[in-house]
This record gives C-alpha cells, sequence and structure tokens, in this order.
C-alpha cells in the first residue's frame, strides 16, 4: 500500500466510526471537517504539500504520485499579490490607528512573508490562526526572518485590534448541503454502504437564503460556519478592519436555478473533481463563498461593510501594476505572466472577490482597493 492509500484507509476508519457513532448519518459539514481537519491525517492536518505551482510528477515505472502540489493560491503565484495587498493593509493600520495584522488560514505562510517584508515597522505584531498544526510549522519556519513579529493563537481573545485577513479561508470552511428533490427539501449527508461513503438524505428545515426557482431537482449549500466566523470577528474586533479574498458570489447568483448541482468542489494534482467522499484525506474540499451571506452576518452582527469588488478590480486599485515595467528581460516576463493571472477575468481576476469589514462603531472611511469599481451594490 502507498503512504497515501494508508492514510485514507486510516481517516476512513475514523470517519466511519463517527458516522456509526452519530446514528448512521452525519451531516455533509461534519464530513467536511473531519475530512479537512482530523488531526494528523485530515487533508490540511497531514504532511501533503498541497500549496504550490506544479504537481507532483509520476515516479518512473511505477505511475505512483508522491510529493507535489494540489492547488496554487494567489500568494503562491506571485509575490506582487502580497506587496500589493500590503498598500490596503498599510492603508487600514493607518485609518485604524492600529499596528497589529491578524491572518486566518495562512497555509504555507507566504501571504505573511510578502507583508511582513513589505510592511516593515508598520506592523508590530502579526498573529496567525490556523487550525493546521502541520501547518502552523511550516509558517514557523518560512517566517523565521520575523519572528520577533510573528505569533501564533489557537483562539481568538476576547477583545482583539487591527487588520484582520483571509485569503481562501471562507471556501475551507465546512458546508451544510441542501437537496430539493421532487419539490421537497433535505439536509444531505454521509452514510456507510458495503464499507464506502454514500451520500443520504434526511429531510429538513433548513433552506437556502433565496428561494430557487422552479421545481427541478437541485443541490446547494449554506454557509453556517462561515457566517458564524464572521459574527464572532464583529463580536471582538474593538478597533481595525477585516479583509477577506475568495472565490464566490452574491447570492442571487449563487442560487441562480441552473446552479443545480452545487459548488461543493475537490482539488488535487491540479485537477478538479465533484466527489468529495472518494479518497479522503488526499483531496482539498471546498465550497464557492456567498458573499451576501457573509455581508449580512457582518453587518447584522454591527460591523460596516467597507466595499466589495473583484479581485481584479482590488488589486489594479492598489497599484499591482505601478513599476512593473522596468526591465524586459525572460525573467520579468515570466513574473508578469504571473501577475496577469492574478487580474485576468478568466482566471483570477473575476471569480475571486474581496469584501471589507469596518469594525463596529467606528467611523467609516473608503479601502484604496474599492476606490473604482466597488461591486457592494450587487450584493
Ligand atoms: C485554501 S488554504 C489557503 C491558505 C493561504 N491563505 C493561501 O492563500 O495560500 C485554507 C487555509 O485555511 C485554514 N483554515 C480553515 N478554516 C480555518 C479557521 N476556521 N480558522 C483558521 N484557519 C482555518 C486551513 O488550515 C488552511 O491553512
Amino acid at each position: 500500500m502507498t503512504n497515501s492509500s494508508i492514510l485514507t484507509t486510516t481517516l476512513q476508519a475514523v470517519m466511519a466510526k463517527a458516522i456509526d457513532a452519530a446514528g448512521g448519518w452525519q451531516g455533509f459539514d461534519a464530513f467536511m471537517a473531519l475530512a479537512l481537519y482530523q488531526p494528523d491525517l485530515g487533508y490540511y492536518a497531514n504532511d501533503s504539500q498541497k500549496f504550490g505551482r506544479m504537481p507532483a510528477v509520476a515516479r518512473m515505472g511505477d505511475g505512483a504520485q508522491g510529493g507535489g502540489s494540489d492547488f496554487v493560491t494567489a500568494p503562491e503565484l506571485s509575490p506582487h499579490f502580497g506587496r500589493t495587498l500590503a498598500r490596503q493593509v498599510a492603508q487600514a493600520l493607518q485609518a485604524s490607528g492600529t499596528d497589529e495584522v491578524w491572518e486566518f488560514g495562512a497555509g504555507s505562510g507566504a501571504l505573511a512573508q510578502q507583508l511582513l517584508d513589505a510592511l516593515g515597522g508598520q506592523v508590530a505584531r502579526y498573529t496567525i490562526v490556523d487550525l493546521s498544526s502541520v501547518l502552523r510549522e511550516r509558517q514557523r519556519t518560512r517566517l523565521a526572518a520575523h519572528a520577533g513579529k510573528v505569533h501564533w493563537a489557537s483562539e481568538l481573545p476576547d477583545r482583539m485590534r487591527g487588520v484582520v485577513l483571509g485569503n481562501e479561508v471562507l471556501d475551507a470552511m465546512p458546508v451544510k448541503l441542501l437537496a430539493r428533490l421532487n419539490g421537497a427539501w433535505y439536509e444531505r449527508g454521509v452514510a456507510m454502504h458495503e464499507g464506502r461513503f454514500t451520500y443520504a438524505d434526511s429531510p429538513t428545515e433548513l433552506r437556502p437564503p433565496l428561494e430557487v426557482a422552479g421545481m427541478h431537482d437541485y443541490v446547494t449549500e449554506i454557509h453556517l460556519q462561515a457566517e458564524g466566523f464572521i459574527r464572532t470577528l464583529a463580536d471582538r474586533l474593538e478597533s481595525g478592519a477585516v479583509f477577506l479574498l475568495d472565490y464566490g458570489f452574491p447570492e442571487q447568483e449563487y442560487y441562480h436555478p441552473q446552479r443545480s448541482m452545487g459548488t461543493v468542489m475537490c482539488h488535487r494534482a491540479h485537477l478538479a473533481d465533484a466527489d468529495p467522499l472518494a479518497d479522503v484525506g488526499e483531496k482539498d474540499i471546498t465550497a464557492h463563498v456567498n458573499f451576501t451571506g457573509i455581508a449580512l452576518a457582518g453587518q447584522d452582527a454591527g460591523l460596516e461593510v467597507l466595499g466589495y469588488t473583484s479581485q481584479g478590480r482590488f488589486l489594479l486599485n492598489c497599484g499591482l501594476l505601478e513599476g512593473l515595467d522596468s526591465g524586459i528581460d525572460a525573467a520579468s516576463l515570466a513574473r508578469r505572466v504571473m501577475v496577469q493571472k492574478l487580474v485576468n477575468e478568466h482566471e483570477m481576476g473575476e471569480l475571486f472577490k474581496v469584501i471589507a469589514f469596518g469594525a463596529k462603531g467606528r467611523p467609516v472611511w473608503k479601502p484604496l482597493g474599492f476606490s473604482a469599481g466597488d461591486r457592494l451594490h450587487t450584493l
């Protein structure tokens, strides 16, 4: 057996036991939480590489995959992502009179490194909150040069100040699956059948936030954990701002009648598939973000929504392209191709969005990233 199949078999056994303990059925959110975060075994808790630009190379002869990454995020793609975001963070630190940054889900530590290098003395303390202890160790190694400033927190303090950041964190938070079948709504969960995971539906009072037109069969997600996370931030952040970057859409688009298969996706070796029940622990499981739900959760809890736009527009507003024109050697060309991927509409520029909040009861200000093309009215 390869290391990865031992991992999957062991994790499967843990998850099967959890389903059994829950009476033979577990909501998809509980299943996703174990598949991603079960200590040592879940996708984010095991020691596979995960982030990077290149998939694994098949080993000669046996065709088995070893090492290699599964997907690329913006800070992994180009250091210009963090350098550009740093301009927004600098403005936010100044506007809110703070010198602290909080990053949720820091992955390999790439964004933290880019921000700390760019912001220098403007940041006195950089705190990372990440569920994965394996990733916390990688971050510690990568950020050794900034060791005096970087701290890790396993839970949020009652009161916090600073600029809060999360790149592709909301999409990694477990979602509930809902299925409309023959006009009736069910919560879609996971059961065991002949030793394998299988979907099983249970009648529910839960509904998507918007009525989905039509009577056709329809599968979608609701994001109770991500919205709870925003409410917690609203409660604890006494001064500062929050910037969240991720893929997703406003709810009119999210719950469009034609999006009848939902948005849950898996990523492994830079390929996407739609079967989270297979090969648990070996691939990432994600769902797109409903940005209307995130905005409403924040607003209802007292946060001020400061802006919402596409990642492309946000980064251009923050000056992504400034200074990129100098020199036309091969290295700078390759670098510019990566930068373009961050903003091109058919790559990360349009599907990825940025939403920002200001702390409860604090003066409203206009972040640089929304200076042109703010789409708050679309939420
Ligand atoms: C898709 S990765 C993104 C990593 C990194 N931000 C990047 O852009 O490369 C998701 C990250 O979020 C972390 N994560 C998920 N849920 C979290 C939560 N509730 N609190 C903190 N970190 C979380 C995961 O452990 C992982 O590091």
